[in-house]
């Protein structure tokens, strides 16, 4: 008789308690001096739980099975190696996964390649080179921070590429090896990556504006204005839907430029400007986040959401923004703002609206 308060007593005691453990999370985020001095071993830093999620992300099969069936994905690494891989070169397979491309490495010929990976999937990884006789590879189970070999290597392969490029460790992980382990004149493969953020328009039909932009049958939404999430993730979205963006408001080009050769994360820029003359007019809804990596001039792997010929495993992002109408001509400036670049919920964007009839600022409230 009395179990129904209790219970509704109890489902707002304990959302009220989630509540406050996500608003701690996000002020800790903001406040790492604070967050150190809390979790003073480091139990549950960003980095820590980025590391753990990213081992369990990778022990799922189906995982792997998306990145191996991605036949752009495998036919671009097989000839990455057959091509820069010498016979009797050392390697190292920087998070190998289930040791595919440590496998297309040894079988090029390469004298030692050492497969590293701190997910669990290297016990399968290692099942599967004994039972395709895979020789001269060394499986480690580690994350790379740990690995050490006596002699410099010629080689470091890997395949550390998020959707948002960088979201998972890609420029830590590939240049503390290249600092410690790569030997003067030795290769990454890959290394030549290009970072966009391209004002974008959804197709009409896709599109789902902010909640306080809606008006569904003279019912208005727009007071919510007031309620804005504050979780960063609800202002961008994840999608490998081809179908998804229209078209891009202007000509796209790269807005970063990375080369893991010489990269250095601590010197990275934290804000990035750019502006795009509107060709194709429209209705901003966002700007779509990909790359496109080269290797050599005829060998090229991109998650741009306007290429029929990408890489169909990867996502893409779109960093959404307050609808703004664009005409033929105009210009639009963006400003992208990054905390860490391997961590998304730390951008922050904004842009202005230069038209020929003058100028008008928008930005997210975050
Ligand atoms: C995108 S998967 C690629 C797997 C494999 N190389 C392939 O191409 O199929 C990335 C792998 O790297 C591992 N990984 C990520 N960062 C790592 C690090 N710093 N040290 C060791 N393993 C790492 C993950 O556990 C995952 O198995």
């Amino acid at each position: 008789m009395h179990i129904r308060p209790l219970q509704s007593a109890s489902v707002r005691f304990f959302s009220f308690l989630r509540r406050l453990h996500e608003r701690a999370e996000r002020f800790l985020e903001l406040n790492p001096r604070l967050r150190a001095w809390i979790y003073p071993f480091g139990l549950s830093g960003p980095e820590e739980r980025r590391r753990e999620y990213n081992g369990q992300m990778f022990a799922d099969f189906h995982e792997q099975e998306r990145m191996l069936a991605d036949t752009q994905r495998m036919a671009f690494y097989t000839r990455a190696i057959a091509r820069h891989v010498q016979p009797g070169d050392r390697v190292v397979d920087l998070g190998t996964g289930t040791g595919i491309l440590a496998a297309l490495a040894a079988r090029r010929g390469a004298s030692q390649v050492y497969a590293v990976d701190h997910s669990e999937i290297l016990g399968q990884a290692k099942e599967l080179a004994r039972a395709n006789g895979v020789q001269r590879v060394e499986f480690i189970s580690a994350h790379s921070s740990a690995f050490t070999t006596d002699a410099p290597l010629d080689v470091i392969l890997h395949e550390q590429m998020g959707d948002c490029l960088f979201d998972e460790g890609m420029i830590a992980s590939v240049s503390d090896l290249r600092d410690r382990l790569l030997k003067p004149g030795g290769i990454i493969l890959p290394s030549n990556f290009e970072f966009f953020c391209e004002p974008v328009m959804i197709r009409d039909d896709r599109l789902v504006p902010f909640i306080w932009e809606l008006n569904v049958e003279g019912y208005d939404y727009s007071c919510l204005e007031r309620s804005k999430p504050q979780n960063p993730g609800y202002y961008n979205l994840a999608s490998s839907d081809l179908g998804l963006v229209d078209h891009f408001l202007g000509e796209s080009e790269p807005v970063l430029r990375v080369d893991l050769l010489t990269v250095n994360e601590g010197a990275m820029l934290r804000e990035v400007t750019f502006s795009r003359k509107v060709i194709r007019p429209g209705r901003l809804d966002g700007y779509a986040v990909f790359f496109r990596v080269q290797v050599d001039r005829d060998l090229v792997l991109t998650s741009s959401p306007m290429d029929p010929g990408r890489a169909p495993h990867w996502g893409f992002r779109i960093l959404r923004t307050e609808r703004d109408d664009f005409s033929m001509g105009d210009e639009i400036s963006v400003r992208l703002s990054v905390g860490s670049w391997s961590d998304p919920d730390t951008w922050r964007w904004s842009h202005q609206k230069h038209a020929c009839s003058g100028l008008g600022l928008a930005g997210l409230p975050i």
